[in-house]
């Protein structure tokens, strides 16, 4: 099994690497998306449908029929169902449903996905035709206020992100200040988190929670996160690689500034190279938003209790974190290093089949098809591997997503790739770290986040999320003195909690 992932020992190494391929590759930096993604095909197109109508039911435990109002999106109101009782005791029916997988709490104009088909659109757009002809900066406009932006508008987008691109000396002091090895992601939720003690100006518990309604001081907001994140996110890799701080370049694409960042030590004359900024590009627009996933909900859930955009949003960088929501770029790597070569796929995919662990970047709750964003990263994988050399792990990735992909397991289930899969690869290649590979997820997603924020804000139908559960504990007991309990040997306890060596030899000592 090979270790090439002891990333702390890679990241310097790797982005030397990265340096060292920028001068050979400088060529003019309006190279079209259409010359790395001119082959993909558009997802299918769709028509809208109006399903409204009645829904009648009838409860077979009363003989009661009830008629319920389906809406032209093909919903029925869950509190619809609070009429539907079986007697007395009975507070109406509820919807029981772990996961969430078939409940929609919101109404949302921006992305829509059909997972049966592998479409993904952006207000409307195919998110292949955003990849190969647009820009982040323009696709995050699109997603936020719903259409692309003419020129004027997209150039006064671009100066509100750079002119709140810069960090207070603060929050640059509390990512200085987390410890040498802390996951960068980990540094990342208590960055976004520092923002909203920063910005007391824009904390509604502070100033009052109408203070959102201002366009005004919403769209500050929406600036300063966009702005701010890729400074966070540099700030975070240097550390990482025990650099200073860079301040970042307004004369500079939103992409562009970010590798500026990571790479010019501090020399404004610096460029990165155009090929992989549009290659990364790209993959910002892949990233951008995904409707109502784990994190985007999250900041929904926290946004819908009024408390300040950065809480929500530090909020929602916890929930990408984790290895099944967007870690899984991280997970996907250090799987493919440690099956090594094609060669040890089929007693890896045995294990998978015996449940012992997971195809990390296969499947997904929506897709039920190849996800779209996987299609385009596999293609843009090639062009980056032109650039920065060839990596021998896509060779495992592509016979092992071949070898999935005729297996009857997965074909059963409906698992393929997903954006984690093949996005991972690229990132190595591009010099990244993989624990630094959800960072590279969450510049992006910024976007969406702030964007559902904002609809959320308007939606006359937000209240504060507050789902029910099916209480199954005890019904009723009365308290016992302590001298008159019993308890039984199965009942649930605290368990063995170990204890540290240091903390034997602290008291073994006195005084304390
Ligand atoms: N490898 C092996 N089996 C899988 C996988 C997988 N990657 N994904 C799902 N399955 C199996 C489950 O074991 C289950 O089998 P069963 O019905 O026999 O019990 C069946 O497929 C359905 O899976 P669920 O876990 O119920 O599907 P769910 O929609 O809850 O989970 C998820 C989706 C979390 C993405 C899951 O597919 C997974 O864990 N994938 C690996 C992690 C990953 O790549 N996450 C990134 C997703 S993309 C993103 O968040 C940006």
């Amino acid at each position: 099994m090979s270790n090439n992932l002891d990333a702390s020992s890679n990241s310097n190494v790797l982005a030397r690497g990265r340096l060292a391929m920028l001068g050979a590759h400088l060529i003019p930096s309006e190279l079209p998306h259409h010359d790395i993604l001119q082959t993909l095909p558009l997802s299918a197109q769709l028509p809208p449908p109006n399903l409204a109508g009645t829904l009648t039911l009838v409860d077979d435990r009363t003989g009661k029929s009830y008629q319920l109002q389906v809406s032209k999106d093909g919903t029925v109101k869950a509190s619809d169902l609070k009429k539907i009782s079986a007697g007395q005791n009975d507070k109406g029916l509820k919807l029981y449903d772990p996961g969430y997988l078939n409940t929609a709490p919101v109404r949302s104009a921006i992305s829509y996905i059909d997972g049966d088909e592998g479409v993904l659109r952006y207000r409307g757009y195919p998110i292949e035709e955003l990849a190969e002809k647009s820009t982040f900066t323009e696709v995050s406009y699109l997603i936020m206020y719903g259409s692309l932006p003419s020129e004027s508008q997209l150039a006064e987008w671009k100066f509100a992100i750079s002119q709140h691109s810069a960090l207070p000396q603060g929050v640059l002091d509390i990512i200085q200040s987390m410890p040498h090895d802390a996951h960068p992601m980990g540094v990342l939720v208590n960055a976004m988190s520092a923002l909203s003690v920063f910005h007391p100006d824009a904390n509604p518990a502070l100033r009052g929670l109408d203070i959102y309604d201002s366009k005004q001081i919403r769209d500050k907001q929406i600036t300063r996160v966009i702005g701010k994140i890729t400074t966070i996110a540099a700030a975070v890799y240097l550390r990482m690689a025990g650099r200073p701080p860079v301040l970042p370049s307004n004369h500079l694409s939103y992409t562009e500034n970010f590798l500026y960042m990571l790479d010019s030590f501090g020399n404004r004359s610096y460029k990165p190279n155009p090929r992989l900024t549009h290659a990364l590009d790209i993959i910002f627009i892949l990233h951008a938003e995904h409707e109502m996933n784990c994190s985007t909900s999250a900041v929904r859930h926290l946004a819908s209790s009024g408390v300040d955009v950065y809480t929500a949003i530090a909020g929602a960088v916890g929930a990408l974190y984790g290895p099944l929501h967007g870690g899984a770029n991280e997970a996907v790597l250090k799987m493919l290093s440690e099956i090594g070569t094609a060669q040890n796929i089929p007693e890896f995919i045995e294990g998978v089949k015996a449940r012992k662990r997971k195809l990390s970047g296969f499947g997904h709750r929506v897709y039920k098809n190849y996800d779209p964003r996987a299609k385009v990263l596999r293609k843009l994988a090639e062009e980056v591997f032109a650039i920065v050399g060839w990596d021998p792990l896509i060779e495992v990735a592509v016979a092992l997503e071949k070898v999935a992909l005729s297996d009857e397991y997965f074909i059963k289930r409906k698992l393929y790739p997903n954006v984690d899969f093949y996005s991972g690869l690229i990132y190595r290649a591009m010099g990244f770290p993989p624990e630094y590979f959800t960072v590279l997820f969450a510049i992006p997603r910024m976007a969406g986040y702030m964007a559902h924020w904002r609809e959320s804000l308007d939606d006359p139908d937000t209240k504060i999320m507050r789902p029910q559960q099916v209480y199954i504990g005890e019904c009723l007991r009365h308290y016992t003195p302590i001298n008159a309990r019993t308890t039984s040997s199965d009942a649930d306890k605290l368990g063995d909690v170990a204890m540290s060596n240091a903390s034997k030899r602290r008291l073994a000592g006195s005084g304390l």
